[in-house]
């Protein structure tokens, strides 16, 4: 048996441990192990490379993904898909192992049901928000450097009488966003699943100031909804069609309305992709490692068009069908919660 693995979308901390699990496993079984690099890319181009036991090794706590990444959609161009399925006859592959996010996972779904393909997904995603799962690889790190940076932003606001906006990630879902500013004590959080007026966060504001607060601090996802407030429109987009969000820039536009609106000096930081780089988490590379494993596992029973997921602390199998139906967002009561701390 010939396992291909790949890693796609936005790569996250936590990857490596996954691929050391596939790979260990897989080695167990007695399988070769082949490493598909740059996502689907790879399998498009037919670049590969063998993941012998001696390039799995030392890589348990290093960022990012040994097999590199992108997010290659091969059922966007002309071409590319005929390309993708003769390339997983001409490599001899008997089944991939995808690990990523909802879109590296929609097309391990198309291959599979549509093209008869082997797949087996991995989620991942530091969004958090692939369905049927509790945690995604890189989550748990990108909330850990999020806090760490409204650790900062603190003390320096406070110092200074000034209120600092965090921008970070979180396009649909906003679970850093929500993690990283209850954790890290924030002000206010907008997430793009609950739509919030620019007055509400002026007035929050304008209250903690006149209680003798005199600094704030405030966490945005990068697609968060805020009424009331007038952006530029921004329509780059990546190859799954979706816009890139880094350059609406909605914390830079946020804190020059509350300057204007609050008179207080205010200032932004993106967080951008510090947050999903550098040394994975405990908790990212026990996931990696257990996902990774059963992954493996699920190769050897032929359960195609599934992923492994982590449910209330087990690993169980879970239809793509099911964890693409809808994305994994905020769960409102958490949400709530955070509201007890703004201001
Ligand atoms: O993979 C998801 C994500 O982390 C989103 O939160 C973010 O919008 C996007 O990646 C950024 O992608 P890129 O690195 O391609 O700019």
């Amino acid at each position: 048996m010939n396992v291909g693995v790949l890693t796609g979308g936005g790569d996250v901390p936590g990857l490596n441990p996954a691929i050391r699990g596939v790979a260990r496993r897989c080695y167990q079984h007695g399988y070769k192990v082949t490493g598909i690099l740059d996502g689907w890319r790879g399998l498009v181009d037919g670049d590969v490379i063998e993941l012998t036991p001696d390039r799995v090794t030392g890589i348990l706590h290093v960022g990012g993904t040994i097999l590199g990444s992108s997010r290659t959609n091969p059922f966007k161009k002309e071409g590319d898909l005929q390309k993708t399925l003769d390339n997983v006859k001409v490599l001899g592959l008997d089944a991939i192992v995808a690990i990523g996010g909802d879109d590296t996972q929609s097309v391990s779904l198309k291959l599979w049901r549509d093209h008869g393909v082997h797949c087996v997904g991995v989620p991942k995603t530091m969004d958090n928000d692939v369905g049927g799962t509790e945690f995604c690889i890189g989550f748990d790190t990108a909330v850990g450097v999020a806090v760490d940076a409204m650790d900062r932003l603190h003390t320096t606001a406070a110092s200074h009488h000034r209120v600092l906006v965090l921008e970070v990630m979180g396009r649909h879902a906003g679970w850093v966003a929500l993690y990283a500013g209850m954790a890290g004590g924030a002000d206010y959080i907008c997430v793009p699943e609950q739509s919030v007026n620019i007055d509400d966060i002026v007035a929050t504001l304008k209250k903690r100031y006149a209680e003798g607060k005199r600094f704030g601090v405030i966490v945005v996802a990068e697609g968060a909804e805020i009424q009331g407030m007038k952006e530029d429109v921004t329509d780059a987009r990546d190859a799954f069609g979706h816009i890139a969000l880094a350059k609406r820039a909605v914390g830079q536009t946020l804190a020059e309305h509350l300057e204007r609106a609050t008179g207080y000096e205010t200032r932004a930081m993106q967080l951008g992709h510090v947050q999903r780089g550098g040394t994975p988490s405990a908790f990212d590379r026990m996931l990696g490692l257990r996902l990774g494993v059963r992954a493996a596992d699920m190769v050897k029973e032929g359960k195609w068009g599934y992923m492994p997921a982590l449910q209330c602390s087990k690993i169980v199998d879970v239809p793509l069908e099911v964890a693409l139906a809808r994305n994994r967002t905020l769960d409102m009561d958490l949400y709530e919660t955070a509201k007890v701390f703004f201001g």
